[in-house]
Parts: C-alpha cells; structure tokens; sequence
C-alpha cells in the first residue's frame, strides 16, 4: 500500500474513486494476512453503501466530500473507557472545522454541528478483546463542497454552504488525520490531567450546553437541561423540576424544531 508522509510519520493510505464504505474496507482488509499498520487511512472519493449510525445510510455526492476510515490500536483504553475514543476523535474533528467556521458543536453523543444542522457524521467500530479496545475503525463523513442534499437526513449542511468557498479535499484530509494523531497521542502517552481535559473539553463544545431544550424519550418531549455527560457516555439531563433523568444512546433524542 502507498504511503503518505504526515508530521509525525509515514502512514499507509489509500485512496480509492469508488467503494461501498471505507470502514468495510479497512475491516476486510483487517482479514489479510499481512495485517494493518497503525493509522492506516483509507479514502473514497464514493461510497456505493456508505454506513450511518442505527443502520442509517450514508449520503455524499461523488468528489464532494470527505469519506475516510482510519484504523486505530486503542489497547492502552479500557473497553469501559470506549467513550474517550468517541470523545477524542470528535473533538478532532471540531478543532478542524473550527479552523474555518464558527459555531461547531458536538452533539452527544459525536455528531458535529453547525449552528442546527449536521456537517460531519462519525461512526466508531471497536474490537473488543477481554477488557481492553484491540482495534478500533474511526469512520468519519465531512460535507465540505456538496451544496444540495437528497436524502431525508436530517438538517444537514456543508461547509462550502456556509462559507461560499471550494475546498482542497486531500490538504484538509492531512489536517484532519493531524489533529487525530494528536488527540490519540494524548490518551496514549499523556497523564489522568489530559483525560480530564478531553473530558473538559467535550462538555464545553457540546451542542445545546446552556438552558432549557427540548428532549424526547421515545414516549414524550420533555424540557430539560444538559447537567452532565458521564464517562461510559451516558447523558445527564436535569428536568425543569429538578429531577435528574441518565441515558444511553438512542434512549433519549434532541427535539430540533
Ligand atoms: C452517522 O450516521 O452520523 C455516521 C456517519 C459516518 C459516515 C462515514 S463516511 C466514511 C465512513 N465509511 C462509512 O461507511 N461510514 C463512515
């Protein structure tokens, strides 16, 4: 496989015009013999199946966008500690798209925002062996020059619809895989004060962070507040009567109106 040269390194990457989804891509490369190095990066400039969240697709015209995969080896994470991960890449993400706009958020538990409307989605598939994270494939799908939108996701948006300009999809694909490396350099090698920042961190640019907002159970809208996020990724909402009500993922929805 070609390599890349990046700050910090050489890095397998392959590019490809058309694929079904690159995080399949790199599972079955995982399946070879000859293994998969580190921060290995597939790209696609297509995805005939892009994979969402919940079994949802994934919409990106041709050439428009970035659609990447990166394979990680977290085993320095606890399985209980996957919620860092999560935190960590999406945080990446936000430093990079705070380089070129405002108003990006992380809406709990990864999806980035801007203002309302979804710009990136990112979709993390660990490997689990006995307690620890052995492999893990960040899925990443930045809108950045798609100005007109077909499915029925929801509010999304692009960065080029925000700015007005065109961007070089493979120079932001290297600022990217920067900022990546850096936040898993500090779960690596940095101390329990760098945790905590990334923690930190991820509650200060959550979507939605002040006041009252409208959240729906499955079984009714209900007012709330974001008190906290917990560190196996649930969320804490305080109820305007001063309840306390955690969730895990997919048990509790942002209602946008
Ligand atoms: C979401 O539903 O919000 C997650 C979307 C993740 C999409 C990216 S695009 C690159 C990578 N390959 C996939 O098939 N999915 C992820």
């Amino acid at each position: 496989m070609p390599t890349v040269e990046r700050e910090g390194g050489q890095y397998p990457f392959l590019y490809l015009p058309e694929t079904e989804s690159t995080n399949l891509y790199l599972k079955n490369l995982l399946l070879e013999p000859d293994g998969v190095e580190e921060f290995t990066t597939v790209r696609a400039a297509f995805q005939t199946a892009g994979r969402g969240q919940q079994g949802n697709h994934w919409e990106s015209e041709r050439d428009k966008n970035l659609l990447f995969s990166v394979y990680l080896k977290p085993n320095f994470l606890l399985a209980k500690e996957q919620f860092l991960l999560l935190q960590a890449v999406s945080l990446a993400v936000k430093k990079f798209l705070d380089s070129y706009t405002h108003d990006i958020f992380i809406k709990w538990p990864n999806d980035i925002y801007w203002k309302d409307r979804k710009i990136c989605g990112i979709l993390i598939e660990n490997s689990l062996q006995s307690d620890y994270i052995m492999e893990s494939i960040a899925g990443i799908g930045i809108n950045i020059n798609q100005t007109q939108f077909v499915s029925d996701a929801p509010n999304p948006i692009s960065l080029k619809s925000i700015t007005g300009e065109e961007y070089d999809l493979s120079l932001m694909l290297d600022e990217i895989l920067l900022r990546i490396r850096k936040y898993h350099d500090l779960l690596k090698e940095g101390d329990w004060g760098d945790r905590e920042t990334i923690v930190s961190e991820y509650k200060q640019a959550l979507f939605r962070k002040d006041g009252f907002h409208l959240f729906n159970d499955g079984d009714c809208d209900f007012l709330a507040r974001i008190y906290d996020v917990l560190p196996d990724g649930q969320l804490v909402l305080q109820t305007e009567e001063g309840d306390l009500r955690s969730f895990y993922f997919k048990q509790v929805r942002y209602v946008l109106v």
